[in-house]
């Protein structure tokens, strides 16, 4: 056997915080996983919510490939320029690119250098993406950290008061803006979270494959909780997302190039800091179409 097959024959799993993350290490992702390889990766995944692989060699067609391992993939966030031929940087159409970089002073990619806040992705449409995939082929010397939060942890650990306060109720999620906070593409500005364009989801949804009860708040900006007046919802969104997002509930990454995460995010919230501009980062993302409509 060549050392190759050797070393995907044995992968090993690592935790990576106490209540979330695993690296799964002795797997070339790119070179083509047998269906035990792929079964402990999903097992592993559902369990710990994120998945990280170091040192992975993949281009467009290689990411696109592994992501469809774990279901039909979602477009891109519309109004986002995407391949280049909408004037992104993606070659594929299934590929998103976060990034700072410029290209002809237009960027090639989304999110710039900034601070994205704590969200699930795409939580504003109706079947959010079961899983989002972010692969980096650049990564800063420093900042640029990511940050998932287990959402089925802080459920399970949400005090008495605030069970109450939110079970049973849905959040408004809102269209209209990014996780960096910029206007979408064709979108209005926000002037009543209660009434702006969004959709709405149950605050504690129940996991389609896991049975697991789990926090579903998508993002502080503009979310808007049903039968609260407006001061009522902010303060209760601000003691959730404080609550859920407790370094205990949490796993920071620190990105090299070649790392590869998988989260799963209808059980995770993630942010991102920010980042010295004139370094590069550049991301690949892919992610998992929903198939259910959150319950
Ligand atoms: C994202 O929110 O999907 C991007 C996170 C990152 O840039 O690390």
């Amino acid at each position: 056997m060549s050392a190759a097959a050797q070393s995907q024959a044995q992968p090993q799993v690592r935790f990576l915080a106490p209540e979330i993350g695993a690296e799964v290490t002795g797997l070339d992702v790119g070179g083509g996983l047998d269906a035990a390889a792929f079964d402990l990766l999903h097992r592993t995944w559902l369990e710990r919510v994120v998945l990280l692989l170091r040192g992975q060699r993949l281009d467009e067609p290689g990411l696109v490939a592994f992501s469809r391992r774990f279901g039909e993939l979602e477009a891109p966030p519309a109004g986002e320029k995407r391949t280049r031929a909408e004037g992104g940087g993606a070659a594929m159409p299934e590929v998103w690119i976060i990034s700072n970089v410029l290209e002809n002073g237009q960027p090639i990619g989304a999110l710039g250098a900034g601070e994205a806040e704590w969200h699930t992705d795409m939580a504003y449409i109706e079947r959010p993406p079961t899983a989002s995939i972010l692969y980096a082929r650049e990564a800063p010397p420093a900042g640029g950290d990511t940050y998932w939060a287990n959402m089925t942890a802080a459920w399970a650990a949400l005090p008495d008061d605030l069970r109450t306060a939110i079970e049973g109720r849905r959040i408004k999620h809102d269209t209209a803006y990014t996780s960096a906070g910029t206007l979408r593409k064709g979108a209005q500005p926000v002037t009543d979270p209660l009434t702006c364009p969004g959709v709405w989801h149950p605050a504690v949804r129940t996991h389609p494959e896991t049975g697991d009860r789990t926090l579903f708040l998508g993002r502080r900006r503009n979310a808007a909780i049903d039968g609260l007046d407006l001061a009522d919802s902010d303060a209760l969104m601000d003691r959730l997302i404080a609550f859920a997002t407790q370094d205990r509930f949490t796993y920071r990454h620190a990105w090299r190039p070649g790392d590869l995460l998988i989260w799963d995010n209808r059980s995770t919230m993630h942010r991102r800091d920010a980042f010295d501009a004139s370094s590069r980062r550049v991301m690949l993302r892919t992610q998992i179409r929903g198939t259910d409509v959150p319950h």
